[in-house]
């Protein structure tokens, strides 16, 4: 049985003090032993929301990271530094990073393996256009970024993995995946990864659905049987985001 995984991506939202004053207005909303729940926030965010977030159900996790462990690469974030600041998880390749910052399936790999050799669990993100679901492409297409986001990943890291599927055409635009669609991509990409490893990594790995996913369809969602999570953006900067924990 995966244990379920309620994420927020926060974007670039909130100061270090409008992230404490949300963290503070969520804490007895999104209480839930049965879930693991992170807040995803901006770098400058993290030594707050680690504070904020002690002796709580909820982890902390960056937006991103860079894939070097130190050394000149200004204006970026070594793991050893999110390790050390506490941080758990950290989303890798989501979409607006490869859409405005030119991350590649590549760089998603390279930084995926980093993750896992300073124990940050990755949320490695995937998800096809619009006009690759209209070209009837979506699955080879997410097949292609699964596979080459797990070059060199061992079956026992792939296991520790998340998987966020993000159709990028419903993104912050209010357009929800349908739940069978969603399933659809999302046993999709078990059957990938039992390809690449063996029944038993996918059956480990967890599978978040992404975007526009809100507390008026996050419990048809989270009801098919590999959407294990979700990795929720606007809403999870409201108290609805406890609705979808619950959910
Ligand atoms: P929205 O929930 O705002 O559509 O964003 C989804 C997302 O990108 C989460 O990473």
């Amino acid at each position: 049985m995966r244990r379920r995984i309620i994420a927020g991506n926060w974007k670039m939202n909130k100061t270090p003090s409008e992230a404490v004053a949300l963290i503070n207005e969520l804490k007895d909303l999104v209480v839930n032993d049965a879930v693991d729940v992170v807040y995803c926030v901006p770098a400058i965010d993290i030594p707050a929301a680690v504070e904020a977030t002690k002796g709580t159900n909820v982890s902390i996790g960056a937006e991103n990271m860079y894939y070097e462990e130190s050394g000149a690469f200004t204006g970026e974030i070594a793991p050893a530094m999110l390790d050390d600041l506490g941080v758990k998880y950290v989303i890798i390749g989501h979409s607006e990073r490869r859409e405005y910052f030119a991350e590649t399936d590549e760089t998603v790999n390279k930084k995926v393996l980093k993750a896992f050799e300073h124990n940050i669990t990755p949320i490695i993100c995937c998800g096809e256009s619009l006009t690759q679901r209209e070209q009837g492409i979506t699955l080879d297409w997410i097949r292609m970024q699964i596979k080459i986001a797990f070059q060199n990943v061992t079956a026992d890291q792939a296991k520790k993995a998340v998987i966020a599927y993000e159709p990028i055409w419903a993104i912050g635009t209010g357009k929800t995946a349908t739940a069978d669609q969603a399933q659809e991509v999302c046993a999709g990409i078990r059957a990938v990864i039992c390809e690449i490893y063996d029944a038993a990594t996918a059956d480990a790995i967890r599978i978040q659905y992404g975007g526009s996913m809100n507390a008026g369809n996050a419990a048809e969602l989270l009801a098919k049987p590999d959407i294990d999570g979700g990795l929720i953006g606007g809403a999870s900067l409201k108290p609805d985001f406890g609705k979808i924990v619950n959910a």
